[in-house]
């Protein structure tokens, strides 16, 4: 598994932001979106091409297109679906399938209320948004799903992650060509599975719920 954590002033001072308790849904929204463009442009960094011959006014040139079959985007609702919109401006051919997942909150294990995904994923790269990496059940979860369907590389793209998220999910995951990329590693989970420092629940504070 490789971990990638963003090491960039911008996306920084954004997070800090997003973690004020302060900050209001709307400016909470927008703020996820712009990082969420600028991990997807890290998170991108392997996505597949193919020569592309075109024409400039002057002479013929090589270039790349993105590779077919097409990157499969995976948000996991609800509150992956705030950075669907910042990672499809970025590849806007991308097809999107989502997942709804929810924590329970005494087990802290993750349900599936929802799925809509292509049923065969051979050969396709695929992109799992969901902001919060925290025991890591639901990234693991969601991993698997796609893993099972064939899917060949496997990168998320989550806003905070934990030691232990990591741990859960390099376990799960053993032996599969998985990336995850984080705009900022905190400390820890604290007794309610809830990340430290962290920005609370992204969910409802995304969606007006607080
Ligand atoms: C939160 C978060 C992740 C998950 C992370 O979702 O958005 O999906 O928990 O926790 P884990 O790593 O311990 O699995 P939640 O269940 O609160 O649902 P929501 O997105 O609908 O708010």
């Amino acid at each position: 598994m490789r971990v990638h954590v963003a090491d960039h002033p911008l996306i920084t001072h954004k997070l800090t932001v997003l973690r004020d308790e302060r900050t209001p849904s709307p400016t909470f929204r927008s703020l996820v979106g712009e990082l969420m463009t600028l991990l997807a442009y890290e998170a991108t960094r392997n996505v597949r091409v193919t020569p592309r011959e075109i024409r400039t006014p002057v002479t013929t040139t090589t270039g790349v297109a993105i590779a077919e079959p097409r990157p499969l985007v995976v948000p996991i609702l609800r509150a992956g679906l705030g950075m669907l919109e910042g990672m499809t401006a970025l590849v806007p051919t991308a097809e999107v399938g989502f997942l709804g997942m929810a924590r329970n909150e005494v087990t802290l294990e993750p349900t599936t209320y929802a799925e809509r995904l292509p049923d065969d994923l051979s050969d396709r790269q695929c992109f799992v948004l969901d902001p919060m990496l925290a025991t890591g059940g639901s990234l693991s979860g969601a991993m698997q799903f796609l893993f099972d369907r064939g899917a060949v590389d496997v990168t998320a793209i989550c806003l905070l992650g934990t030691p232990e998220g990591l741990e859960r999910v390099e376990r799960d995951m053993e032996g599969r060509d998985v990336t995850i990329v984080l705009g900022a590693l905190d400390e820890r989970l604290n007794e309610h599975g809830f990340i430290v420092p962290g920005l609370g629940d992204a969910g409802d504070r995304l969606y007006g719920t607080v």
